[in-house]
């Protein structure tokens, strides 16, 4: 049956749909507390869209692997002899324990409790002392494969079978962010982390650019000031807005020499949800995969891409000391605005002009079509 809580979040969602810009206001707290919308997100979102696990040069050679936990499936993304990366369940086929953590290179899947092992493709090549069982099929055994789709990349995973292709709902995007070459960029710093925030929080905090400058008044406002903002139309599966690299800076030359002096200038804000966001500039670019765990904890893969081989470590570590700068100024106030959201007191607010807020409507809107028929049927 649907609770008040539940109704009050349909019409808001409803209201979303058709609203302007102008006229826009932010969801109730359920939306961002209730357990039970977690649970339909999960199902209804995070277990049928495409969901960004990485990049694919975090895998570059034959036998190099990472894990992932994808809506609560462990994952194991590896790279074959055939050059193929493959998803796969990370799930041992005997008794259920993770074959592995973290990352590495390995030409086999040796699972640590009893040493079955698989090959890169996932099928079975050992079981040690198994000879002797009756009914078990030792050759049809492998791992559950899932999609999986490059783009830009970028490399989705899908647990839905037959889902179709994402590239095709990206086009628009692709050729916005097309000269930048971030096909090319290498992950030069990858850090897996945990939010004390609802996933939706740490998505429309990136995807919005009216609190670069009093957030961040001494980081990123340095960068990428407010005034600075402007926002992208929305596509089917993805929004955003572009970022202005503050005249006050020198223009980076290090990107690529196809980028006009405008896109040199400027930074494209997207997120492809619900896994991914990421800022993609000239000379480096910066992307987080999201995950929840809880309606109020997220698990966030951090990462730093460059376009180009000649990266002096200093400058990497520049680059990287003012993301963790901004990224903790955005993690803490995500935590403050958590608390807020538990107030009695707490209300729905409106949202600035589309320059500022606009992708958080796009997200309400993106959302509302998927969820707002469940929610009305639960
Ligand atoms: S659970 Fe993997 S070998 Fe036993
Ligand atoms: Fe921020």
């Amino acid at each position: 049956m649907m609770t008040i809580g539940h109704r009050e979040l349909g019409q808001a969602l409803k209201q979303s749909e058709t609203s302007g810009y102008d006229e826009a206001w932010s969801m109730p707290k359920s939306y961002y507390t209730d357990e039970n919308v977690l649970a339909l997100e999960r199902d209804h979102l995070f277990a049928r869209e495409w969901i960004c696990v990485g990049r694919v040069e975090e895998v570059p050679k034959p036998g190099d692997y990472m894990v992932f936990v994808l809506c609560n499936e462990p994952i194991i993304v590896v790279r074959g002899e055939d050059n193929t990366i493959r998803a796969m369940s990370n799930v041992c086929r005997h008794r259920g324990a993770l074959l592995a953590e973290g990352r590495g290179n390995n030409k086999r899947l040796v699972c640590p409790y009893h040493h079955w092992s698989y090959d890169l493709e996932g099928k079975l090549a050992g079981a040690p002392r198994m000879e002797a069982h009756k009914n078990f099929d030792r050759s049809n055994c492998r791992l559950p494969q899932f999609a999986t789709e490059e783009w830009n990349g970028f490399l989705f995973v899908c647990l839905a079978e037959g889902a179709p292709p994402l590239a095709p709902r990206l086009a628009p995007l692709a050729k916005l962010i097309h000269n930048y070459h971030v096909e090319q960029m290498k992950v030069l710093y990858v850090a897996d982390e945990v939010w004390e925030t609802n996933w939706k929080c740490l998505i429309e905090n990136f995807m919005e650019g009216y609190h670069l400058s009093p957030l961040h008044k001494t980081t990123l406002h340095l960068v990428n000031p407010t005034r600075l903002c402007s926002h992208l139309p929305a596509g089917e599966s993805y929004f955003g807005y572009n970022a202005g690299y503050s005249p006050d800076l020198p223009r980076s030359q290090k990107g690529h020499p196809d980028l006009t002096d405008a896109e040199a200038d400027n930074c494209v804000m997207f997120a492809i949800p619900p896994g991914l966001v990421s800022g993609i500039g000239g000379d480096y670019s910066s992307f987080i995969c999201i995950q929840p765990e809880t309606a109020s904890r997220v698990r966030a893969k951090l990462g730093l891409i460059f376009y180009g081989e000649d990266w002096p470590q200093a400058a990497v570590d520049h680059a990287v000391t003012l993301f963790n700068a901004t990224m903790a100024e955005d993690k803490a106030v995500l935590v403050d605005l958590m608390r807020g959201m538990a107030s009695s007191h707490h209300a729905r607010g409106p949202l600035a002009p589309a320059d500022f807020e606009g992708p958080v409507l796009d997200f309400y809107r993106f959302y509302s079509k998927r969820l707002s028929p469940v929610l009305s049927a639960t």
